[in-house]
Parts: structure tokens; sequence; C-alpha cells
């Protein structure tokens, strides 16, 4: 640590947050390793357990690879999970079929428990999968690096699952801002090293997943969401002068313009509620746009689908935009309709 290094950044996907506009958008799907995939569903059945499958680099780099072989997607997003953080810090982590993430929910003395340092370790595998992908990846696509927020990651730890708004976090978070402050500066420093070391195994990009930053009221979303976010950027930067970094603060709505003068990421991944009009007007300036298409348009296909592409791709064609959903794909989803998607973007 301590060392600045100039790594390469490949693909589309860095171009484009490097500060071009491309004609033809890059295209990735958030989640885009995963359930609606057959040959996914084939490597998931081998391995017990879902966070085996993370911690197996030979398998999680085939599944990383999977819908690039696929799909011809311009990047490939690491698979693993947010998860794997807490874990990392002692944290016991399950993934329930059927129903999510279960993890023994921290408490104020857990939280004073928790041991100092980066326990980078543990998190070697992932490292593992990252060099293994960069070696079988074309030099033409972007390899993305992600860690959830510290946020996000905290509402987990302390629910120990997801809950309808995050309440169990949010509680905790006003009862006990201090213990709660410490807790997010833990994942703060954590997350920033992780993210560090992805950039360093190969990776050319990397998103900061806020999956529950929507549930804040505004000054919690600059105390809890920005300021850490920040704090990230600023520590991958300094080890990383020029990394690349997409931020999603799903649900972030009229926070948005200030997540990005604040936070400084490259780009701002945008769910499927933020206006396009809006994106181009007041974000697009600032930074590359990443989204929106509504999943469940995806899943459900026909002529709204192809509204819908067609209306990011006018209203966003002429910012700098890397095409992709306003979440994860949904498991449901037909690979027809995919298929459809990635013609339809690239017919321009
Ligand atoms: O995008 C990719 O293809 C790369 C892999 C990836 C996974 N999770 C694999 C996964 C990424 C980037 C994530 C991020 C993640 N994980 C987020 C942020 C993005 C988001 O969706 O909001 C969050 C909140 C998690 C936590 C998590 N992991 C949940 C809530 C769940 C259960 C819900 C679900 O979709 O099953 C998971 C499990 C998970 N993570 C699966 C996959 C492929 C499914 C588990 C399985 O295959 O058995």
């Amino acid at each position: 640590m301590g060392k600045r290094e100039a790594i390469h950044h490949s693909g589309k996907v860095a171009q484009v947050l490097g500060g071009e506009r491309l004609k033809t958008p890059p295209i990735w799907l958030m989640r885009q390793a995963g359930r609606y995939l057959p040959e996914y569903r084939a490597v998931r059945a081998k391995v017990p357990g879902f966070l085996n499958l993370c911690f197996d680099s030979e398998l999680a780099s085939q599944v990383t690879l999977q819908p690039i072989e696929r799909f011809d997607f311009d990047a490939a997003i690491l698979f693993a999970d947010i998860l794997v953080v807490p874990h990392a810090l002692g944290r016991k982590v399950e993934f329930v079929e059927g129903e999510g993430p279960r993890l023994e929910p921290i408490d104020n003395a857990g939280i004073a428990a928790l041991k100092p340092g980066s326990p980078l370790e543990t998190l070697s595998p992932i490292f593992e999968t990252i060099s293994l992908v960069r070696k079988q990846l074309d030099e033409k696509k972007t390899l993305i690096g992600f860690c959830g927020a510290p946020w996000t990651v905290a509402t987990y730890m302390v629910a120990g699952q997801g809950t309808p708004a995050q309440a169990p976090a949010r509680l905790m978070a006003a009862q006990s801002p201090q213990q709660f402050q410490i807790l997010i500066d833990r994942l703060t420093e954590i997350s920033a090293d992780y993210l560090i070391e992805q950039f360093r195994a190969g990776a050319d990009v990397v998103q900061i997943f806020d999956s529950w930053a929507g549930v804040l009221g505004e000054n919690d979303f600059k105390r809890w969401c920005i300021d850490p976010t920040a704090a990230i950027v600023e520590k991958v930067r300094a080890a990383v002068p020029d990394a690349p970094i997409i931020g999603f603060p799903k649900g972030g709505g009229l926070m948005l313009e200030r997540y990005v003068a604040e936070t400084g990421v490259d780009g701002l991944s945008i769910d499927w509620t933020v206006p396009l009009d809006f994106a181009r007007q007041q974000l697009s300036g600032q930074v590359a746009i990443q989204g929106n298409l509504d999943p469940l348009l995806l899943l459900s296909g026909g002529k709204a689908l192809d509204r819908a592409i067609d209306h990011i791709l006018e209203d966003l064609g002429d910012s700098r935009l890397i095409f992709n959903l306003g979440h994860g794909i949904l498991p449901q989803t037909p690979i027809a309709h995919v298929e459809r998607l990635v013609a339809r973007v690239r017919q321009g």
C-alpha cells in the first residue's frame, strides 16, 4: 500500500468513463451472471452454498465470462457478492435458497469488537478470480470489479437481511450515531483497500453499489451515503490515480446532483425512476450516465421494451452513455429478450 500506480483501463466502458462519447453506447447488465442463465445454474448446482462459489476462483471466473460468451457484452463484472466484506470481517454470512442473505445481526457490542485492520487475506480468492478473468477476457472488453457501499453493507449487517426499508440500520444510526459511524468507517476503510486490490489484480473499472441509498433522508444521505463514498473514491485514487469509478446510489432521486458533485465518481448508475430529461440536463454534463432500463420491462419484452430502449437511446445517446438496467436482471428474464436488447442497442 501507499504506492501510486498507473494502471491501464481496457474497453469501451472505461473509455466512456474517461470522457469519450461513443456513437454506439457500450452495454452490460447488472447481475448479468446469474440464475436467468442455464449455464450459471449448472455451475451453481455443483457447489453447496453460494459463498463457496464466490470463493472458488476457477468456477467464479467461468461464471463471470458466461454472459460475455453468450451475448458479447462490452464488459464482464466480477462474480462475487457485496457481503463477502462482512464475511471477511468475521461476521457470519449465509445465503438461504429462495430467500436471500442471512447474517448474524450486529449490535453496539459487536461493532466495538470488530477487529482492526483490513482482513484482505480472506478475500484473496476474489483477486485470483479477477486475474483469471483478465487473462481470458478480450483486451477490448472491460472488467468491472465492485463492492457494496458502506451504508448498504451496514444495513445487511445490522438487520441480518434485506427488510422493506432497512429500518433496523436507520434506527441504529438514529439512536447510536457514534457507534454506527464506527461501523461505517470500518467498512469505508476495508472497501477502499478491497477496490485497490481489485485494480491491482486486473480490474479496469469498479462500481460501488449503494442499493439502499433511497431510504435515507437528506442529512442521512449526506452522512451515510455521500461522505463514505467520497472517502472511498479519494483513497482509491490516492493509490490508483486515474481509477474509473461508477457509483450506484439507487433511489437517490433529488440527491443525485449532490452525490455527483461531492463524491467525485466518473459514472453515475441511475435506476429507472430517474427521468431521462433530468439525467441529461442536470447530470450528464458532470458524469457518464449508466442505465436505466426497468428490469421488469426486459422481463416482459415486446413493444414496451423496444420503446423504452429507444427512449433511452434518444434522450441520452448524445451524452456519455453506458447502456444498462436500472437494477439487476431478474431471474425469470427470457434469454431472447436480452438478445433483442443487445441487438437493438447496437443497431443504433
Ligand atoms: O452482477 C453480477 O453478475 C456479478 C455478481 C453479483 C452478485 N451480487 C451475485 C449474486 C453482484 C454485483 C452482486 C451485488 C449485490 N449483492 C448487491 C448490490 C446490487 C443489487 O442487486 O442491489 C446486493 C444488495 C447483494 C446482496 C445479495 N446477494 C442479495 C440481496 C441476494 C439475494 C437476492 C438474489 O438476487 O438472490 C444475493 C444473492 C446473489 N448474489 C445471487 C447472485 C448471482 C443469487 C444467489 C444464487 O445464485 O444462489
